[in-house]
């Protein structure tokens, strides 16, 4: 069975106006309250549609996050059982600072089929269209999956670009980039968007690696799949309650390496819209009383990849 096409109108809109709620707190310097802001709106939108859902990806544990929550049921319960990941702000400081490269993202798939993912880092690597899956591992070297693309592609290794976020962690990865002779991307947040940057040769990124969210990497996982592009992740436990939690979560081997389709199986959609422009999409552009967003959507079954413009008039 696959996920029901007709969603996917209603998903759109509830990425853009979850964007659109955070058009006020633009540059504000609180990404808290745009947090809040896209999260309710989001929540709201997302329990008037006819689906049966339940939060796999959301804004934390009951205990922490009232709403969006980690096992919330969505959705009116006459629909399709389906499992849902959401963020309704990636790149909150983008939002605080008004920077390019915000998003709002949701991704749905049928139940059972997205990975319950813990609120811990992850390792990631995520690699372009059609690349066959020995070429790039996530437990090679980042010298060794540099070079084998580099003979995959017949490209040089100096036109070989890494994407990665700035961080201090990723001090020796970046080294490593440089002394190849390849190039790095640096972001400074913001890894759905960063990973998605190897979906299309117009980006100039030939790989995505390091450490961010793993709730993230789940996420942009399903758009990947979609995508023909590649991902494995592995989660980093590093305090006993990471690992205690990882265990309740029925998460056996701490160490796995999980291949795309381990974290996202089937029929998957994926929704992003742009709060402020980035690489991947434009943000929200308010002309009078409109805002036009623009919103990346795929959806696996379907091949269904494109960027959709709508108009919402402003409340
Ligand atoms: P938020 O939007 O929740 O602030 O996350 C932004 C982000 O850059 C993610 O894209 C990334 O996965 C994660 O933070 C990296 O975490 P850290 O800033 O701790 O390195």
């Amino acid at each position: 069975m696959s996920l029901n096409k007709n969603l996917i109108e209603k998903l759109i809109d509830i990425t853009s106006q979850a964007a659109i709620s955070c058009y006020p707190h633009l540059g504000k310097g609180n990404k808290i309250v745009a947090d809040k802001a896209a999260t309710d709106v989001m929540r709201y939108n997302l329990n008037k549609l006819n689906i049966d859902g339940e939060v796999v990806i959301g804004e934390g544990e009951l205990d922490e996050a009232p709403m969006l929550y980690i096992g919330e049921k969505l959705g009116n319960t006459k629909g399709q059982k389906i499992d849902i990941a959401v963020d309704p702000v990636e790149g909150t400081n983008f939002v605080a600072k008004n920077l390019p490269g915000a998003i709002s993202v949701l991704a749905i798939s049928e139940k059972g089929n997205l990975f319950k993912a813990p609120e811990t880092y992850m390792n990631k690597i995520a690699f372009g269209q059609n690349v066959p899956k020995n070429v790039i591992d996530l437990d090679n070297t980042i010298e060794k999956n540099i070079k084998n693309l580099s003979d995959y592609k017949n490209k040089k290794i100096k036109d070989i670009t890494v994407c990665l976020l700035d961080r201090d962690r990723h001090f020796e990865l970046i080294n490593s980039i440089k002394k190849i002779g390849a190039k790095v991307k640096l972001i400074t947040d913001g890894d759905v968007a960063g990973a998605l940057l190897v979906s299309d040769k117009k980006y100039n990124v030939d790989i995505f690696a390091g450490i961010g969210g793993g709730p993230e990497g789940v996420i942009v996982a399903s758009a990947l799949d979609a995508m023909n592009c590649n991902f494995q992740g592995r989660f980093i436990f590093e305090t006993d309650k990471d690992k205690a939690r990882a265990k309740q979560m029925g998460i056996k081997d701490l160490n796995k390496k999980y291949e795309i389709n381990e974290i996202v199986k089937g029929d998957s959609i994926f929704c992003a819209t742009g709060i402020t422009s980035g690489d991947l999409i434009n943000g929200l552009k308010k002309d009078g009383s409109n805002f036009h967003t623009e919103t990346l959507i795929t959806h696996k079954s379907e091949n269904l990849v494109s960027i959709i413009h709508k108009k919402y008039l402003s409340k």
